[in-house]
């Protein structure tokens, strides 16, 4: 049973989409964990169905529109589509449960502002290509029932300098004015070591403004950037983010929940704790490429189960074309 303070909110929410997408999605939660899977699925299918989020409702007459809202800054970012939740990620013991805290803090976050309390509001991930960086991003913006967009980090810097630093500003605007995800992909393309590039004053200044922005961004929502070269990131930009999260390569433990999760709808006909040890080392996205070419085999086969030879076949595929990615210096 959902506890009565959740239901008590609920019920006190009525009218207000947001906040009542948020007690809605604490008693999903809480059925989740005490193992109501079925009932949980189900009331986030009524509530994704019936009650939409605040920035998905159609704009009332006289209020300005999302559309004039956002062309303001509609040649910077990207709206990314937002499908999957927390069940749809894998991720380590630490990861899951910073992740979770976060969520648990922004959806009451009217609590901690009672306290003066700070919520954290901007976020690195980093980690290798593959691990789930933009996949958080995503699962994030679903679980607090918000638009998720990324920076086109190429039209901010690939304009003249001078541009680059005013595009910087309509985009950290952008995010302030609305509740969203900002996402900023390959973060290290836009914030190189300034030692590198000490002699160059002028994008020494936007790294510089870079920073500020990120230090000072008081939005609504999030900032999130994500970068798989942490090496070149700036020392003094690690200290802007209130979370730094990594992302790694699947453990034997998260590969074999990743393989769980990936033939929970086209069963295999063999033990899945079999090929986790030849796994390891891959990517998510590795793996769950390997996945989705065995069940295709099977499909084609006209069969209902995947068998052990499809699945070593799927991954002996992987392999070449890993090596032939490597060679090519991919
Ligand atoms: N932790 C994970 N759990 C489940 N699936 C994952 C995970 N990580 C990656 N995947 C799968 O691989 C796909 C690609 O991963 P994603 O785009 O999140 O990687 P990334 O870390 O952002 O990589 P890049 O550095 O190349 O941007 C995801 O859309 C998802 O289908
Ligand atoms: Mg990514």
């Amino acid at each position: 049973m959902a506890k009565a303070d959740h239901i008590k909110k609920l019920v006190a929410s009525f009218g207000r989409n947001q906040e009542f997408r948020a007690a809605a999605l604490r008693i999903i939660d809480e059925a989740t964990s005490q193992g109501k899977k079925p009932f949980a699925e189900s009331l986030r299918k009524i509530l994704d169905a019936n009650v939409r989020a605040d920035y998905q409702t159609a704009p009332q007459p006289g209020l300005t529109t999302l559309a004039s809202q956002i062309d303001a800054a509609a040649d910077l970012v990207d709206e990314i589509p937002v499908s999957r939740g927390l069940n749809d990620i894998v991720l380590n013991s630490d990861t899951r449960s910073l992740i979770e805290g976060l969520i648990e803090e922004r959806r009451r976050r009217e609590e901690l502002r009672r306290h003066r309390l700070p919520v954290s509001t901007r976020l690195l991930f980093s980690g290798p290509a593959g691990c789930g960086k933009t996949l958080c991003a995503e699962v994030l913006a679903r679980e607090l029932s918000l638009p998720l967009y990324s920076a086109r980090i190429d039209v901010i810097i690939s304009s003249l300098l001078g541009e680059t630093a005013s595009n910087l500003r309509r985009l950290f605007e952008f995010a302030e004015r609305r509740p969203c995800i900002l996402f900023l992909d390959e973060f290290d393309a836009l914030a190189r070591t300034r030692t590198d590039i000490a002699e160059h004053n002028e994008l020494r200044r936007v790294v510089n403004s870079l920073l500020l922005m990120i230090e000072r961004f008081k939005g609504p929502g999030l900032v999130i950037a994500a970068t798989n070269l942490p090496q070149s990131l700036d020392e003094a930009l690690w200290r802007r983010f209130d979370d730094i999260l990594s992302f790694d390569p699947p453990t034997e433990r998260e590969i074999a929940l990743l393989l769980k999760r990936q033939f929970a709808n086209f069963p295999a006909q063999f033990d899945l704790d079999m090929p986790v040890s030849k796994l390891v080392g891959m990517s998510y996205a590795d793996i769950e490429r390997i996945c989705i070419d065995a069940i295709k085999k099977a499909v084609l086969k006209k069969r209902k189960s995947i068998s052990e030879t499809e699945f070593a076949a799927a991954l002996r595929q992987e392999t070449r074309r890993k090596g032939l990615t490597s060679r090519r210096g991919l």
